[in-house]
This record gives C-alpha cells, sequence and structure tokens, in this order.
C-alpha cells in the first residue's frame, strides 16, 4: 500500500504543460539576474479557481530561487493592505543580508510604513494617518522604490503576488507608480513581480490603475491532453504502478483539461485500486469507481460557487447550462430567459467578476471550470 502521490486541492508538485509560462518567466530572470535589470513589466497569469495558478507562481519562485533570486511571497486581500504585507515579508528575508545592507533597508521600510501606514500606525509621535489621495499614493510610491532599490543591492529581487485581484486599491497603485519610476529612471533595479489571479483582475487592475502597459497579462488555459496524461502517470510511475491506457483515456474525457479535476480523478482512481504497491496496475475499472467518488468533492466546489450567486444571476447560469456545453450566444440566453440582451449585462459583468463564465469568440460567453453547466443543469 502506497500513499497517493496525487494533490487534489494541494499545490503541484510539478506543473506539466506549463512549458511556455516557465519559457517566457525563465527569459525574464535572465534579464534580471544575467544583466542585473529591472523587469519592467508585472506579469499577470489569469484564471478562474483550479487552473493552478498558485502552483504556476510556485514553480517560478523555485526557479527564480534556484538562479539566486531573493523571493518574497505574498497572498494580496490581507487587512494591512499589499504594500504593508510585501515590506512585512522583505523585512523577514533580510535577516539573510550583510548588516549594512540589512540597516538600510530596514530603515527605508520604516519610511515606507510611515507613508503608506495601512489603518494608522503608532508613531513615537502619536498615530499617523497616511493621506489617502493621490499625493499619498505618490510618496509611497517613492518609499517603495527606495525599498527595492535597497533589497536588491547584493541580489536581485522577485516579489511573487498571488490573489492580486484582492489587493488593496491603494496598494496596487502604489506598486504599479513604484514600477513606472524604477522603469523611467533607467537605472539598473534587478527586481521582478510575477502575479496571478481570477480571470477579472485585468479589468479590476485597470479600474484602478491608468497605465496598463505596465503589466502584462497572460491567461492561463486548461492542460493539452499529453500534459494532462504526464500529470496522471508520471507520478504513478515514480511509484512503480501503471495506468492502464483505457485508464488513462477515461481518466482525460472526466477531467476535461480542468487541472484540479486531474487530481481528484487520479487521486479517487489511486485509492480505488487500493493504494497500489509497485507493479499494481491501475484499470479502467478503478477510474470509473474513482468518477463517483470525486463527484463529492467537485460539487462541494460548485456547490460553493452557486451559493454566492444572486437569483438574477442563477437564472443566468441555468439558461446557459440549459443551452448546452459549449459556447453560447447571448442573444440565445436572453431569448431563454424572455428578456432582452441589456437586461443580462449586469449579472453578465457579475458573473464574470467571480471567474464563473468568460466572454467566448464571437459575442459568446462560455463557462469556466469544466464541469460546471452539467452541474447547474442537472441540479436546478
Ligand atoms: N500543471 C498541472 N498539472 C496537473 N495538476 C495541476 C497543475 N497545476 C495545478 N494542478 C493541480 O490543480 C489544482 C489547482 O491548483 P492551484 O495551483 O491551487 O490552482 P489555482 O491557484 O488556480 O486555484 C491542485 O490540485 C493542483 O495540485
Ligand atoms: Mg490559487
Amino acid at each position: 500500500m502506497q500513499p497517493s502521490p496525487y494533490t487534489p486541492g494541494e499545490v503541484a508538485r510539478s506543473v506539466p504543460g506549463r512549458a511556455q509560462q516557465l519559457a517566457e518567466v525563465d527569459e525574464r530572470l535572465s534579464t534580471l539576474i544575467d544583466l542585473g535589470r529591472l523587469v519592467g513589466r508585472i506579469r499577470v497569469d489569469h484564471a478562474a479557481r483550479g487552473f493552478g495558478k498558485t502552483s504556476l507562481l510556485r514553480e517560478y519562485q523555485r526557479h527564480a530561487a534556484a538562479r539566486g533570486a531573493t523571493t518574497v511571497w505574498v497572498t494580496a486581500g490581507e487587512e494591512q493592505g499589499l504594500v504593508t504585507q510585501i515590506a512585512a515579508e522583505l523585512r523577514r528575508v533580510t535577516d539573510g543580508f550583510g548588516d549594512k545592507t540589512r540597516a538600510a533597508l530596514r530603515s527605508r521600510i520604516e519610511t515606507l510604513q510611515l507613508s503608506v501606514g495601512g489603518p494608522g500606525i503608532a508613531t513615537a509621535t502619536g498615530t499617523f494617518h497616511p493621506a489617502n489621495n493621490a499625493d499619498g499614493d505618490q510618496s509611497g510610491a517613492r518609499a517603495l522604490e527606495a525599498v527595492i532599490k535597497a533589497a536588491t543591492t547584493e541580489v536581485p529581487l522577485v516579489v511573487l503576488i498571488d490573489e492580486i485581484q484582492s489587493a488593496d486599491p491603494a496598494g496596487l497603485r502604489t506598486l504599479v507608480y513604484a514600477w513606472q519610476h524604477l522603469q523611467a529612471e533607467g537605472v539598473d533595479v534587478p527586481a521582478a513581480v510575477f502575479a496571478a489571479g481570477l480571470p477579472n483582475a485585468p479589468e479590476t487592475i485597470a479600474s484602478i490603475v491608468t497605465f496598463s502597459e505596465r503589466l502584462a497579462y497572460r491567461p492561463l488555459g486548461p492542460l493539452h491532453r499529453d500534459a494532462e496524461e504526464l500529470a496522471l502517470i508520471g507520478p504513478a510511475r515514480a511509484l512503480g504502478v501503471h495506468w492502464s491506457q483505457g485508464a488513462v483515456d477515461r481518466a482525460l474525457e472526466i477531467a476535461q483539461g480542468y487541472p484540479y479535476s486531474v487530481q481528484l480523478i487520479a487521486d479517487a482512481a489511486w485509492t480505488v485500486a487500493g493504494r497500489p504497491n509497485p507493479g499494481g496496475v491501475i484499470d479502467v475499472g478503478a477510474v470509473e469507481r474513482g468518477h463517483i467518488a470525486m463527484q463529492a468533492d467537485l460539487d462541494a466546489l460548485f456547490r460553493a460557487r452557486w451559493a454566492v450567486c444572486s437569483p438574477a444571476e442563477r437564472r443566468m447560469l441555468t439558461a446557459m447550462a440549459n443551452l448546452g456545453d459549449g459556447p453560447v450566444p447571448r442573444s440565445a440566453i436572453a431569448e431563454a430567459l424572455h428578456t432582452g440582451s441589456n437586461q443580462l449585462s449586469t449579472p453578465r459583468a457579475r458573473l464574470i467578476d467571480k471567474g464563473l463564465i468568460q466572454p467566448a469568440d464571437r459575442g459568446m460567453l462560455e463557462f469556466t471550470i469544466p464541469g460546471f453547466g452539467a452541474f447547474v443543469h442537472n441540479n436546478e
């Protein structure tokens, strides 16, 4: 009996199918590490939940660390704000720096804390409330710029930001202004920001900062067949266990390229097959029985998404689901609901914001998560 090597709901141990993303980031890391230059654009990989954003960002972090960069990881959305989160993490990693660098960095961080503040922070002279306006943002950006410079005097720095769509607007503005300044000055500051977020991240960020050219948005799609197959059979092979071809085919049909489902079906089949020893086989029967077991987990995810939808949003989802699996025209949804296309714009926008549907070609709409349409169809 061997424990499952699969990772449903956990950071993936490897990220097959993401070679292009990693190649692009590796190239940026060369700019950073070999040339000692700023990576001028903030990269944002975006997709619905379960597509592997956090796992990919962790892989970026491993690549950066392997090439000698200092890395700092934050999950945006905490109350203290994005910039304070970054500063706090930077403060933690300064322990590895030389005395002089550490002292310089710490004093810059203190200045930064004063200018961005958060909910009001205690100082020697009382409680300081930072200006909540464009001037405040600019001085915060200058202070953050100074921190980034101080942090990169010895080694290049990579800042990783997960869930960037949840960042506080002021923090995001400060970060993007700081990057704008660093870029404009043209001095060599070896720093980079790689981020991940939900599909609404580009729109959310565009509504907060004006210069979108500072950001490079990259949609993260489903896994191709070969990558999915690798994700299924690779971890088993390492434990001496074989997937039959029939089992692979059936599992891929079930997962539909959705990384979370790949892990769910693989893990469920592994368990049903009795957690095989070396020499064991996972056959199509195990996958079929695993399918039933995994459905509960997948339904739990879907139910949680459904629970946050308003009645109007639910009606729209139901109409879409009843129209079939693929992309559906807006007009067909409106017709099914006996309403005009304009009446749909609010629920449409909210559902896109929640990452449940996305625009497809030619004015059509589609579900973002494979299986969600079927769930809605069967449960309504
Ligand atoms: N490239 C990949 N191949 C196979 N499984 C993956 C891959 N990337 C992520 N996963 C798995 O998919 C699920 C979702 O991954 P996660 O990184 O948490 O996604 P997100 O941050 O987009 O919600 C996890 O179970 C993870 O182990
Ligand atoms: Mg995530």
